[in-house]
């Protein structure tokens, strides 16, 4: 158990984070800075955790917890850098806000924090952790953005741990996939999961564990080192493996453009919908400026008749 400890947790309100949120806040004498956009869910979740709503994909988002949490805690024992997000899609496009976006929060934002963290500790000890993925060690077809930007943080804790300084521990976790929103917020689209799907209390568990017994990778599955093993030993299994899951996405695909093509169906049919309203209104009104017209000739003939009477 992490016990007597100030930690700033990142993805704090949803999923692993939130699941890890509940291990450390149960451990005695920790104090949390809990972070995310949404904080409603852990606004009150326990007198040790105090709810932060931040964008840690900016620099002056990540200063900012930095602020929070040297004002509150005065210093951070554990930083654990674990928000993250992905897309699920066929690459075709020139979007390059949401490459941006992700590259940002899951890449950039984490290596910014080394750097802040390890001014922040000036030589005391202080433990960093990440949440990498297994999708940052094996690529995955539907992926190719949120892979590329996991391997590039993969890459940078490799590299960085040659050069940190001995004061600062870092754990990384690689999970497979989990259940929690990450599938939601992949796409509006539902799609099949890679298989196989673990608890996201599970992952939580053993990456607490892994922190606190210093470990620098913390892989929850078995299965997937097995398969790591296995496929470089085998390659054609990794082969198969990547064509099950390539079907996976050409069956999205399928689906996607079943949806697209509802989706302009429904457009269409608001639109014709929207014309016959505007067209019937049209008409109305005519109709009442016919009535008005024939109501105030028939009043000004009665004006004039009354008239030729006097
Ligand atoms: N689930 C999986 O299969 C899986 C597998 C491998 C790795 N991972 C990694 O695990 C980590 C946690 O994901 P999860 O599966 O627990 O997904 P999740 O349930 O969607 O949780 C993501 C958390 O990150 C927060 N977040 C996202 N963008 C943020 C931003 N710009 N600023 C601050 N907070 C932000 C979210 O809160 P707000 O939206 O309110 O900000 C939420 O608390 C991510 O790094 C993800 O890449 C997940």
């Amino acid at each position: 158990m992490i016990d007597n400890k100030t930690i700033v947790l990142t993805g704090a309100s949803s999923g692993i984070g939130f699941e890890v949120l509940k291990l450390l806040a149960a451990g005695k004498g920790n104090r949390i800075l809990a972070v995310a956009r949404h904080v409603d869910n852990i606004k009150y979740f326990a007198d040790n955790v105090t709810a932060f709503s931040c964008d840690i994909s900016t620099q002056e988002g990540v200063d900012r917890v930095f602020a929070k949490a040297e004002e509150l805690f005065g210093k951070i024992d554990l930083f654990y850098a674990n928000a993250g997000f992905p897309y699920y899609e066929e690459f075709n496009y020139t979007d390059w806000d949401r490459v941006d976006a992700m590259f940002r929060t899951n890449t950039i934002s984490p290596i910014y924090t080394y750097a802040k963290y390890i001014q922040h500790l000036n030589g005391r000890p202080g433990i960093l952790a990440y949440t990498v993925s297994a999708i940052g060690e094996m690529a995955m077809p539907g992926y190719a953005i949120y892979s590329s930007s996991k391997f590039a943080l993969n890459g940078f804790q490799q590299a960085i741990r040659l050069e940190k300084p001995d004061n600062l521990q870092i754990t990384c976790l690689y999970p497979i996939a989990t259940d929690t929103n990450f599938f939601k917020v992949a796409n509006a689209v539902e799609f099949e999961k890679p298989f196989p799907v673990q608890k996201p209390s599970v992952v939580a568990r053993k990456m607490v564990e892994g922190i606190e017994s210093g470990k620098e990778r913390v892989s929850p599955s078995g299965l997937f080192g097995l398969s790591k093993v296995l496929m470089g030993v085998v390659p054609p299994v990794r082969t198969v493996y990547w064509k099950m899951e390539t079907a996976k996405l050409e069956r999205f695909k399928k689906k996607l453009a079943v949806y697209h093509d509802r989706l302009q169906g429904n457009v269409r049919a608001a639109v014709d919908k929207g014309r016959e309203v505007g067209e019937t209104l049209i008409e109305k009104e005519r109709e009442l400026r016919r009535d008005l017209d024939e109501k105030a000739s028939k009043v000004r003939d009665d004006i004039k008749d009354k008239f030729h009477e006097l």
